[in-house]
C-alpha cells in the first residue's frame, strides 16, 4: 500500500517538475541543480597565432552569450542610455567615429575609442597601457564618470532585479548571485571571441604570394611599410610589428612615442608609471581594420589616413621628449611622395576584415 502511494507521489512529482520547466530549449538542461555548459568552439583559421585563453574562465557558449548581452545592453550605464556598443560600434571596427568618446549625459571623454578585436594577445590595454588583462579592463568604463558612471554595488542590485539576467548568469556560471567578478568574466568571454583574421592580407601564404592577393599599389605600400628608412622605406614595421597584428603586443616594446607633440597634454604611459621617461608614450595600435576606425591617434586628432600619412611624412616632432628610438635612429622626416603615401594607404586597406565587421555573432542579441 505504502509503495503504491510512494509510486503515485513520484509520478505526480515528475509531472509537476516537468510543468515547471517552461521552455527546455531556452533554459538549457539542468542536472543536479546545475546547468551543463557547452564549450565554445572557435572557427578554424590558419592565420591564428597560438591562443592565449584565461585558464580560470573557460569559454562556453553560455558565457559568451551572456557577455554579448551585457556588451549591447545600456542597463550597464547609470541612466540606462549607453552600452559598451554605443562607443564600440561593429560597423566602425568597434570604435565610435568620434574624435573623443561621449559618455552618459553627453560628457566628452579624454580619449578616442579603441577598436576591439584580437584582444587576447595584448599584454596591455587602453591607449596608456594601464590595464593588464581584459577582465581588469571591463569594469573601468562601467564606473568611469564620463563613460557609464555606474556604481558596481547598484549595478549588481539592478541586474539581480532584472528578469533578463537571472537565468543567463545561472546558465553561464551556475551562480545564484550576480557579482562584479562574474560580470567581468562574461564580458571577457565575449570580447575574446572577437577575432579578426579574414582580411585580404590573411590570404597570403607567404611574402612571395602577394602577387595574387593585393593590388600593385598595395604591394608597393607593403614594401615601404616594411623597409628601413636607409633603404628608401618608411619603416612603419619596427613599431607596428608582430605580423600578423601590425601593432606591437609585447610588454616592453608596446608603449612608444611616435613624435606627435613636443609638449604633452596627455602624458599617456607616464601617468601610469609616474616616470618622466614614459611621458608621451602610447600603445602602438594594431593597424588591422584601420580603414574603419577614423579618426586616429589617442586623441582622434587626424580625421583620415591621408592626414596620418602627412604626419609621418613631414610633421614628426623630432625634438619630442622620449621620442622612440626607431625614429631617433634616422632622425629625419620621411618626405614621402604623394604616390608613396597613397601606396601605404592602399596597403593598410588590405588589413580590412569586412567579414568581421558584418559578422552576426557580434551583433546585438536583442
Ligand atoms: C563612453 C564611451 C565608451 C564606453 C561606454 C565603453 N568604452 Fe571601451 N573604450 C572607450 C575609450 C575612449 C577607450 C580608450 C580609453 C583609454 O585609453 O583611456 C576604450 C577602450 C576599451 C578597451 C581597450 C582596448 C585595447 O585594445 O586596449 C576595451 C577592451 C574596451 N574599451 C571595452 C569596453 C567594454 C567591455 C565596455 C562596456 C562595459 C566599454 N568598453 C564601454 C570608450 C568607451
Ligand atoms: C616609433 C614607432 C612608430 C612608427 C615608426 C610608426 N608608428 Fe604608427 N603609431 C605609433 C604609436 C605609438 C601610435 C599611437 C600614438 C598615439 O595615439 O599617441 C601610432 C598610431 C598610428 C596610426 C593610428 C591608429 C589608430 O588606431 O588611431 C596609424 C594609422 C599609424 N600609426 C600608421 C603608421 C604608419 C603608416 C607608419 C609608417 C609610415 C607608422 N605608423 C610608423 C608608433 C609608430
Amino acid at each position: 500500500m505504502k509503495l503504491k502511494f510512494f509510486l503515485i507521489g513520484l509520478v505526480l512529482f515528475a509531472v509537476i517538475l516537468k510543468g515547471c520547466r517552461k521552455d527546455p530549449e531556452a533554459f538549457g538542461e539542468e542536472n543536479d541543480g546545475k546547468y551543463q555548459t557547452t564549450p565554445y568552439v572557435f572557427d578554424q583559421n590558419p592565420a591564428y597565432p597560438p591562443f592565449r585563453l584565461p585558464v580560470d574562465n573557460p569559454l562556453t557558449e553560455e558565457g559568451v552569450m551572456l557577455g554579448r548581452m551585457l556588451f549591447h545592453d545600456p542597463i550597464l550605464s547609470v541612466d540606462s542610455t549607453i552600452s559598451c556598443a554605443s562607443c564600440h560600434k561593429q560597423n566602425k571596427g568597434f570604435t565610435d567615429g568620434l574624435k573623443l568618446s561621449k559618455g552618459v549625459q553627453n560628457q566628452i571623454g579624454t580619449r578616442n575609442s579603441m577598436p576591439l578585436y584580437n584582444l587576447m594577445w595584448h599584454n596591455r590595454l587602453f591607449w596608456d597601457g594601464r590595464a593588464l588583462s581584459i577582465r581588469q579592463q571591463v569594469l573601468g568604463p562601467i564606473q568611469a564618470h564620463n563613460e557609464m558612471n555606474m556604481n558596481l554595488f547598484d549595478l549588481m542590485k539592478r541586474l539581480e532585479a532584472s528578469p533578463r539576467y537571472k537565468t543567463p548568469f545561472k546558465k553561464a556560471f551556475n551562480a545564484d548571485h550576480i557579482t562584479p567578478e562574474l560580470l567581468s568574466k562574461g564580458l571577457e568571454q565575449f570580447l575574446i571571441t572577437m577575432l579578426s583574421f579574414n582580411a585580404p592580407i590573411d590570404k597570403l601564404k607567404g611574402r612571395t604570394d602577394t602577387l595574387n592577393v593585393i593590388s600593385e599599389s598595395a604591394r608597393r605600400g607593403l614594401q615601404l611599410f616594411m623597409q628601413p628608412v636607409e633603404n628608401g622605406g618608411a619603416d612603419c614595421f619596427h613599431c607596428h610589428s608582430n605580423v600578423p597584428f601590425f601593432g606591437n603586443t609585447s610588454i616592453s616594446g608596446s608603449m612608444s612615442n611616435n613624435g606627435l607633440d613636443v609638449a604633452f597634454a596627455d602624458k599617456g604611459f607616464g601617468n601610469v608609471t609616474g616616470l618622466e621617461t614614459d611621458n608621451g608614450k602610447f600603445r602602438v595600435p594594431s593597424l588591422r581594420n584601420v580603414e574603419f576606425t577614423a579618426p586616429y591617434m589617442h586623441d582622434g586628432r587626424f580625421d583620415n589616413l591621408e592626414e596620418v600619412l602627412d604626419f609621418y611624412s613631414g610633421d614628426i616632432k623630432l625634438t619630442s621628449p622620449n621620442l622612440d628610438i626607431n625614429i631617433l635612429a634616422h632622425g629625419k622626416q620621411l618626405n614621402l611622395s604623394g604616390q608613396q603615401k597613397q601606396d601605404i594607404i592602399e596597403f593598410l586597406k588590405t588589413l580590412s576584415d569586412t567579414q568581421f565587421i558584418n559578422d552576426p555573432k557580434f551583433r546585438s542579441p536583442f
